[in-house]
């Protein structure tokens, strides 16, 4: 297969960690005789600092004329005194909107060999394996009108949030479907005690479960949901929400990982998907090649299972397993052993993807 892939490391750790994605990538292209091409643009603060703009002109055109787009992350307080378009999240934000992505899936599952790293106890996150299904372009994030008003004493700012039915439908549509592969019960999260857009919410997402009795559906206060996902993460499957709710979720459904930095992510929708790692760009470890690629790999596997290659997802996901069960631990996960730096995970989930191909062969010696 040729791919045309569209890598826009971005901030921070995000050139480490697509670095070890992209080597991931081509130990599966060799392997399996694909032809991987990567287009390298700037986004975020990388972007601003070369062109001013966090989504410069040209790697929105890349990217609408690759494939598919692997990100690393955006953000740095370097940033923090321009205003809110001018930010490099607002290139990440225009970028999911150019490309149409409005479905964010963010599995997050207690690795056996890492329920030692999780902040919980282990008898508690056993087990666990949920997936977060996460609206991504409407909500506050995108809603108008926002600004703040005044200054001084007498500032005052607002933001707007908003959904249309349709745009709760679409999304719901993905969560049912992905449960159907799973275990299938939908969490939809909420916060219909208090808002409206919470109770349409709740309203279309319970018509649209008429289309699929073979999937349990629950209703959850988003305060309820947070205080289960770390009580309890082991009774959820799919947890359906909406952008902010998922925004928060999602980072908090990695404790059951062990760590943010284990998460991997898609946001899709449009023709082109984007591949990115939940974690953000962690400024105060940047450039020390201490970060979790695992991430990154992880949405790699992702990327490849969305363009069709499920074999060669399923490898990089047991590749991954796989190292974690040698022992092998960056500093994120290493609870107390010695870790191991970005770039020997990287190498290590490399090599494991020949291996774990080699073990599926018929011939394999046993
Ligand atoms: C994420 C991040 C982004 C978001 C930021 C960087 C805009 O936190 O992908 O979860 O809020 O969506
Ligand atoms: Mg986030």
């Amino acid at each position: 297969m040729l791919l045309n892939i569209c890598v826009c490391p971005g901030d921070g750790i995000g050139p480490e960690v697509t670095a070890e994605a992209v080597r991931v990538l081509d130990a599966v292209a060799q392997l399996h005789d694909h032809h991987f091409s990567y287009d390298v643009r700037p986004i975020g603060g990388a972007a601003i600092d070369e062109t001013t703009r966090p989504l410069p002109p040209s790697t929105l055109e890349a990217c609408l004329a690759s494939d598919a787009v692997l990100l690393g992350a955006v953000g740095s307080p370097r940033y923090d005194h321009l205003p809110a378009g001018q930010r490099p999240e607002s290139g990440l934000l225009a970028l999911r909107g150019a490309l149409g992505a409005f479905a964010n899936l963010r599995p997050a599952v207690a690795h056996r060999s890492l329920v030692g790293s999780s902040p919980l106890r282990p008898e508690v996150v056993a087990g666990s394996d949920v997936l977060v299904v996460r609206e991504l372009l409407g909500g506050i994030y995108f809603g108008e009108p926002r600004g703040i008003e005044g200054a001084g004493q007498n500032a005052e700012a607002f933001d707007t949030c908003r959904y249309s039915t349709a745009s709760i439908e679409r999304i719901a549509h993905v969560a049912f479907r992905a449960a159907r592969g799973r275990r299938r019960l939908v969490t939809s999260v909420d916060k219909a005690n208090v808002l409206a857009t919470s109770r349409l919410w709740r309203t279309v997402v319970s018509r649209v479960a008429l289309d699929y009795p073979d999937v349990e559906l629950e209703h959850q206060y988003v305060d309820a949901c947070a205080m289960l996902l770390v009580t309890d993460p082991t009774r959820f499957d799919v947890i359906l929400t909406e952008n902010l709710f998922g925004d928060i979720l999602s980072d908090q459904s990695a404790a059951i990982t062990g760590s943010l930095g284990m998460l991997g992510s898609a946001s899709i929708g449009g023709r082109v998907g984007i591949f990115e790692p939940v974690h953000g760009s962690a400024p105060s470890i940047a450039g020390q090649g201490v970060a979790n690629p695992i991430g990154a790999i992880a949405s790699a596997a992702m990327l490849l299972r969305h363009v069709g290659l499920e074999t060669e997802a399923d490898d990089v996901e047991s590749a991954i397993v796989s190292v974690l069960e040698t022992g092998y631990r960056t500093a994120d996960v290493a609870a107390g052993s010695l870790p191991v730096t970005t770039s020997t995970m990287g190498h290590r989930i490399a090599e494991a993807v020949a291996e774990v191909a080699d073990m599926r062969h018929p011939y394999h010696a046993v």
